[in-house]
């Protein structure tokens, strides 16, 4: 629940807007930095979760590298400060001209994602007269327990070169002479909130990483994608990831060869619990078998829950009812898009509720902001820093 002055300033706010708490982004960050920098490994952070300005500039700020899945993300990265010997590029389809444009800013590694596009690489770099780093990622075949939407190491997933056909691909490595392969690269999946499936994990890529050794390659990186999760259900007492757990286990379950780095690429866990959706009540429906509360916010700004029934939780955020005794009922909070799925949640326990309420919806720092769209012509999408609430 907000604080009641934090209330009082949102209330001045047009709406909808992302708040984005600055202060619990920096601490998210430094817990993760120390963890990190604990057991010797780096961060790539995931611009994909979230590339709004000043949150890409605390992250820089904080030191980490990137993780980008488009020439533009690329850019983007570079253009706020990151450093491009601490960038790294996947995707399943990286067009020749977003190739190019990385070699052309020398990144640290493409994590290259199918046996086709080590030839394509190898081409333009010899084009450019480059040399270009590459990861192969592997897609693992294991299961990350999360929303199938959102798995991306099983065979039946599109992501990463199937263990098959890693004989290929070093048939494929020998014949360019503009590659250089430094490593291997995994992401299984996003939200996985069973470590358990982590040490999986580890135990799939000490086997590769043997598989490669036997073979002559000595690889400087590991690269194990991201995919921690947070806690949708507790983002007051639970906003910090439990980072020490999650290093730990790849610190306890990887068997690194001498001089071998471990990489990660974490996005979510970094920024989801930094932000909340604020919202006006407009209307609100009482109905015999609903109750609807229409919010000005709908699924332009936040499209988790209408494309992964994605649970955020809900609140009011005006000030001054924290912890009295309100009479309560069950409202579906719907937005004013013309689509049913344009529903944060159904039978949400509210304090009762009329025009003008402000609600929060929780824990959208991660793939909120950045899925917005513009459908039915809506507004761009607003946000408000903590530092800069007056
Ligand atoms: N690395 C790669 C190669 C990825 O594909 C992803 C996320 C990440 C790292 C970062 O994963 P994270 O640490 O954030 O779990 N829109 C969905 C999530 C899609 C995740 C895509 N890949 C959602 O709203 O849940």
């Amino acid at each position: 629940m907000f604080d009641p002055t934090l209330s009082e300033l949102f209330s001045r706010q047009e709406t909808p807007f992302y708040y984005y708490d600055m202060d619990l982004l920096n601490r998210t960050l430094a817990a993760a930095k120390t963890a990190a920098a604990a057991r010797g490994f780096h961060i790539h952070y995931a611009l994909k979760a979230n590339f709004n300005q000043r949150v890409l500039a605390a992250i820089h700020g904080a030191g980490f590298g990137a993780d980008c899945v488009s020439g533009n993300e690329v850019k983007k990265a570079i253009e706020i400060g990151f450093d491009p010997a601490k960038v790294v590029f996947a995707g399943v389809g990286k067009s020749d001209k977003e190739i190019s444009y990385a070699l052309d800013r020398d990144i640290f590694a493409f994590n290259v994602e199918s046996v086709q596009e080590l030839s394509v690489i190898d081409g333009l770099a010899a084009a450019a007269g480059k040399t270009a780093r590459v990861a192969l990622r592997i897609n693992p075949n294991v299961d990350a327990h999360t929303h199938q939407y959102i798995t991306t190491g099983l065979d039946e997933n599109k992501f990463g070169i199937p263990q098959w056909e890693l004989g290929d691909a070093i048939e494929t490595l020998r014949q360019c002479s503009h590659v250089e392969l430094i490593g291997i690269h995994f992401h299984i999946g996003s939200q996985i909130t069973d470590l358990n499936v982590f040490k999986s994990l580890c135990v799939k890529v000490n086997e590769l990483n043997g598989w490669f050794d036997e073979r002559g390659y000595r690889l400087q990186v590991l690269n194990v994608g991201g995919g921690l999760g947070v806690d949708y259900h507790h983002p007051d007492t639970n906003n910090i990831p439990d980072f020490d757990a999650y290093f730990g286990i790849f610190a306890d379950f990887l068997e690194r060869r001498a001089g071998q780095e471990v990489h990660f690429e974490l996005g979510r866990a970094l920024v989801s619990q930094c932000s909340s959706l604020i919202s006006r009540v407009l209307y609100v429906k009482n109905g015999i078998k609903k109750n609807f509360l229409i919010l000005d916010a709908g699924m332009t700004e936040l499209m988790r829950p209408a494309l992964y029934q994605a649970y955020h939780q809900i609140e009011r955020a005006d000030a001054g009812f924290a912890g009295t005794d309100v009479s309560e009922l069950h409202y579906d909070v719907v937005g004013p898009i013309c689509e049913s799925t344009d529903c944060f949640g159904k039978e949400v326990l509210l304090p009762v509720s009329k025009r003008g309420d402000l609600i929060a919806i929780r824990t959208v720092g991660a793939y909120g902001e950045v899925m917005a769209s513009r459908y039915n012509l809506r507004d761009e999408v607003r946000y408000v820093y903590s530092d800069a609430l007056a």
